[in-house]
């Protein structure tokens, strides 16, 4: 007889509901029904013709093996060159890690950076991606309930209100799910805050480029001790290419030297060869950017018809978060019948926020803007 085999705990950790949500309205599309996806928040948008130009010349010319483990050193460079460009920063291309998307960074950046029994701060709501990778890996999360007030981020003086050490705080800004930010003078504030608490401050930026009144202030000039996380996914609309990039500080830099090329070698070499391109393609880029900023007007505009009217304005990034409690207490139900009644997918607030999210919703607008206005009319025919 077999003995009962043991599974990890830490393995079981909840469910991303934004692609189960996906998963469902992928089924209904494929019995026909006519499907607005607003649940997953990609770009609609292939990757810029530079890009899959340069990928087409590798794939005919190129062996494509391996790369450094780190990253292919033409594009580490690359993307120093990038912050000197776009935010005026130097630095330095040793500092530059190749990753599997941002959330290839998660993992290894939460390994280097913290030990298990660690306990690192989430505003929520937040992405919940950070909670799962940190709980698998044995570290504490400490949630802090943000709301419109601190445009959903973390303050200092709520950070003063968490009882016990903390050993992290990971930021987004913007951020998913509110596409609330943090200004400069925020930054610096949370970023003093950790320095004097002994705290690693880890920010996500995967949603720069992506905004509507003011550029977003990269953490790499305000602290050499920050972790911070950027994507070709959002911006550079690549989700499928699988490939972000970290800056990490120089004291975690040998840590990431092993643990990167033990846990997957190196990045896709496709994509990295490819990726080069990416930094010369703002201008489709910016074609896209206009495009989520018509879908945000049309959404922020006609939401209130629908009686969802309680919502920030998104700042960046392309969701919206608003709060339903006037018309649910079962976000979860409530977005299943608004897919099935109306064809419309959205995210429920549970992904983001285990706690209030039973009254929030997520409308990601990367999609087509005829998409957009169409879900807003069968929403106003549906309330
Ligand atoms: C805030 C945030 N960080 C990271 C990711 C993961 O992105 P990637 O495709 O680069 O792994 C997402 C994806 O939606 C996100 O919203």
């Amino acid at each position: 007889m077999r003995s009962p085999l043991k599974f990890a705990s830490r393995g079981r950790v909840p469910p991303f509901i934004a692609m189960e949500v996906m998963r469902d309205a992928n089924q209904l599309a494929a019995s026909g029904v006519d499907v607005i996806h607003m649940e997953v928040g990609q770009p609609s948008t292939a990757a810029p013709s530079r890009v899959r130009e340069a990928a087409a010349r590798a794939l005919s010319d190129s062996v494509l093996g391996y790369t450094d483990g780190l990253g292919l050193p033409q594009l580490r460079e690359r993307i120093a060159r990038h912050y000197q460009d776009f935010y005026g920063v130097t630095v330095d291309p040793g500092r530059v890690i190749i990753t599997g998307g941002a959330s290839g960074a998660f993992l290894l950046a939460f390994l280097a950076a913290f030990s298990a029994g660690d306990r690192v701060v989430l505003a929520s709501p937040g992405y919940p991606a950070y909670r799962h990778i940190l709980t698998a890996l044995g570290i504490e999360v400490v949630d802090v309930a943000t709301g419109p007030a601190d445009l959903f981020q973390p303050t200092p003086a709520l950070l003063d209100q968490v009882k016990g050490r903390i050993d992290g705080v990971i930021v987004a800004s913007p951020s998913n799910p509110t596409g609330t930010m943090l200004g400069r003078s925020a930054l610096i504030a949370l970023i003093d805050w950790c320095a004097r608490n002994g705290a690693r401050f880890v920010s996500d930026e995967i949603y720069h480029g992506l905004t509507y009144d003011e550029p977003a202030t990269t953490v790499v000039d305000l602290s050499e001790d920050a972790v911070v996380i950027n994507s070709f996914s959002k911006y550079f609309s690549m989700t499928g290419w699988r490939l972000g990039w970290m800056i990490m500080p120089r004291d975690l830099v040998p840590s990431i030297s092993c643990l990167a090329p033990n846990f997957v070698i190196s990045p896709p070499t496709l994509s990295q060869i490819a990726a080069i391109e990416a930094f010369d393609s703002h201008d489709e880029l910016q074609i896209n950017l206009r495009r989520y900023a018509e879908n945000r007007e049309i959404l922020v505009a006609g939401l209130p018809g629908c009686g969802i009217e309680n919502f920030l304005s998104p700042q960046g990034a392309f969701y919206l978060y608003a709060d339903i409690a006037n018309l649910t207490n079962n976000s979860l139900e409530f977005c299943r019948r608004m897919l099935r009644e109306t064809g419309v997918a959205t995210t429920p607030g549970l992904d983001f926020d285990a706690a209030r999210g039973r009254h929030t919703l997520r409308f990601s607008f990367a999609g087509k803007t005829e998409d957009i206005a169409q879900a807003i009319k069968r929403l106003q025919k549906w309330r």
